[in-house]
């Protein structure tokens, strides 16, 4: 079987990329990483400001781009959201990330990392989330979304499940 499965949704606008990271932060499960990309303004933060609602924290999230990681132990888990934009790829590595899923020093929660493409090493399994902007529609998005491994696999059929097709499906 394989150990990778994609599944590509288009958000026709804010509401539906929302919907789509408030679901997705239902099936999460403690340990999962999700690694974000896609250009400035692409929508990555927004997505995680409707993934950490879901989840059930209730302080805005903000884009850590100076913090560069931000905590939020409100939720159903923990989630730890971190921003790689200002740093180069070599500088990555000196972050220890893997102290996050490892749950080393920090309680084992779910970690959200902006401009994952900087990373040096990725994690062996995750969920990547790939954001960008037809040229056609400013307010739409593809939602590209690649599952690593078997939880990921299974967290991304459910969502499929749930969402088979949100083009269309949301008005203004
Ligand atoms: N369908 C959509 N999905 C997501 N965001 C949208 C959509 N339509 C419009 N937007 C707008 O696009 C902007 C996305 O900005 P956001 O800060 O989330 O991007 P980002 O990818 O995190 O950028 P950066 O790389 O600077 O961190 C927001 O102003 C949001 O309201
Ligand atoms: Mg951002």
């Amino acid at each position: 079987m394989s150990n990778t499965v994609k599944v590509s949704f288009c958000a026709n606008n804010l509401k539906a990329t929302q919907h789509l990271a408030a679901e997705l932060a239902q099936l999460v499960t403690q340990g999962m990483i999700l690694l974000l990309n896609g250009d400035l303004g692409s929508g990555k933060t927004t997505f995680m400001q409707a993934f950490g609602r879901s989840l059930g924290i209730d302080t805005t999230i903000t884009s850590p781009t100076f913090t560069l990681i931000d905590e939020y132990n409100e939720g159903r888990l923990p989630l730890y959201h971190i921003d790689l934009y200002r740093l180069e790829p070599s500088q990555t590595s000196g972050l220890h990330l893997e102290e996050y899923w490892r749950g080393v020093d920090f309680p084992v929660g779910i970690v959200a990392i902006e401009w994952a493409s900087r990373l040096l090493k990725k994690p062996n399994e995750y969920l990547e989330i790939n954001l960008s902007t037809p040229k056609s529609n400013d307010q739409s998005r593809n939602i590209e979304l690649t599952a690593i491994g078997s939880a990921y696999i299974l967290a991304l059929q459910q969502l499929q499940a749930k969402i088979p097709r949100i083009t269309h499906q949301y008005s203004q």
